[in-house]
């Protein structure tokens, strides 16, 4: 157990209307697509984790000009990338991998280090195409600290992707705008497409169909950004309230990009009542307000083909499995053991504290449904934000609540999280 004093997530319906965090995915990318474009541009709407934290401060180490603290932010980019020195992308994987491609596409030295969980996780799969295009990018045994040198100048970028990884394309796409170079990426399987969707708002010439990205060498121009908010914070509310009865929540201003909605898919054939109103597009994404209301759920076998767009949606699911009729079969899941935390084995210890049966696999989970929890519900996060979030959505639905170790990290990713659960739960 961890020092930090634990949090009762208490049980009850979610009623109520709600801005969630605002996408963190999107926010990272403008302000670092942003610091391309030789320009001046507002970014409202901002995320204000801790992960963005990493990113507003290596933008500054880069030459960017940030003006305003908070969600509202007017971006100066540099003339010319500027070597940084060390960068602490803190917990952040997608400040850590974004900047590898941005740093070998300018020829910068650098040295990037993370917090012990982004120390754990695999950064050769960006570092070796990296490395194949001709830049000088070296790991720690596969892992951070990851360390970048000056080099001849890359080549094209010609990839298929093993994994289907928005963070590794996004790194190999940066890579090639930066040095001036096309790039040609396969195996995508529709993981997020938002480096895709801001590049070409910013004036890249780039297309994509879900499966191959053709990118040409670019110049890209200052456009204001407005953040819609992010469908992985806003997961956990939508699942709390549809399993807790007497419960009805709207979030609004939601981004509804079909490569991010792959949980509202599934929760729909779990038969959940989930209503898009308002739908309409901001600076090149789909965005529009959500309803969910409380719904007597059925088990599903999940299509594997929804896994790469609700990547980060699987803890939200596996709470929603643990209160359906019959088991849910989650498979073509292996990606999940290198996040934040083991996120396999973490939902599963967290389901198997409230009393749900749980199967293990090694690229995913069996989750029977239960009719009772238990009475008292403990939740280790290992310090895995979308962890402590599902536990307020477990415990919305449960007898009497769970306790988190340490619910604070919900901040990583959505810093008012407890103050927005707590306006729903009054
Ligand atoms: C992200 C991509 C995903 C996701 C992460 C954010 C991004 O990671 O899990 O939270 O912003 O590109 P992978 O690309 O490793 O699947």
């Amino acid at each position: 157990m961890s020092s930090v004093s634990a949090t009762l997530f208490r049980p009850g319906p979610l009623r109520g209307t709600l801005r969630v965090a605002p996408d963190k995915s999107i926010s990272h990318r403008a302000l670092l697509l942003g610091s391309l474009t030789r320009g001046t541009l507002t970014v409202t709407n901002l995320n204000e984790g801790a992960d963005l934290q990493a990113t507003r401060q290596a933008v500054r180490q880069l030459g960017a000009r940030i003006e305003g603290d908070g969600t509202n932010v007017v971006l100066h980019a540099p003339e010319e990338l500027l070597a940084p020195g060390t960068i602490d992308c803190l917990n952040s994987g997608t400040t850590m991998r974004l900047l590898m491609g941005m740093l070998s596409g300018a020829s910068l030295a650098a040295r990037l280090v993370g917090d012990a969980s982004l120390s754990r996780r695999p950064m050769e799969r960006v570092a070796r195409p990296l490395r194949e295009a001709g830049a000088a990018i070296s790991t720690t045994d596969g892992h951070a600290p990851v360390d970048l040198a000056p080099h001849r100048g890359l080549r094209a970028v010609v990839h298929h992707l093993a994994v289907p990884s928005a963070q590794v394309k996004s790194a190999l796409l940066l890579a090639a705008l930066v040095a001036g170079q096309p790039a040609r990426i396969t195996g995508d399987e529709r993981s997020r497409d938002h480096t895709e969707r801001m590049l070409r708002y910013l004036g890249a010439e780039i297309s994509w169909n879900g499966e191959r990205i053709e990118l040409e060498p670019s110049w890209l121009h200052p456009r204001d950004v407005e953040v819609p908010g992010d469908p992985s914070a806003a997961a956990f509310a939508v699942v709390g309230a549809l399993v807790t009865p007497g419960s009805e929540v709207r979030i609004e201003r939601l981004c509804l990009n079909p490569t991010r909605d792959g949980l509202f898919r599934a929760l729909r054939a779990m038969g959940a009542n989930l209503e898009i109103l308002d739908a309409r597009e901001v600076a090149g994404e789909p965005v529009g307000d959500v309803v969910a209301r409380s719904s007597a759920l059925r088990a599903i076998d999940l299509d594997p083909a929804l896994l790469p767009t609700m990547i980060d949606e699987v803890p939200a699911l596996a709470v929603a499995a643990a209160y359906a009729r019959g088991t849910t079969r989650i498979r073509n899941a292996a990606e999940l053991r290198v996040k934040e935390s083991d996120r396999l084995e973490t939902v599963a210890a967290m389901l198997e504290a409230a009393g749900v049966s749980v199967r293990r696999l090694s690229d995913g989970l069996d989750v029977v449904g239960t009719e009772q929890l238990v009475p008292r519900i403990d939740v280790v996060t290992h310090g895995d934000h979308r962890i402590a979030m599902a536990a307020a959505a477990l415990a919305a639905g449960s007898p009497a609540g769970v306790h988190v170790d340490d619910a604070a990290c919900a901040r990583v990713s959505y810093p008012r999280f407890h103050e927005a659960w707590e306006s729903l739960q009054r």
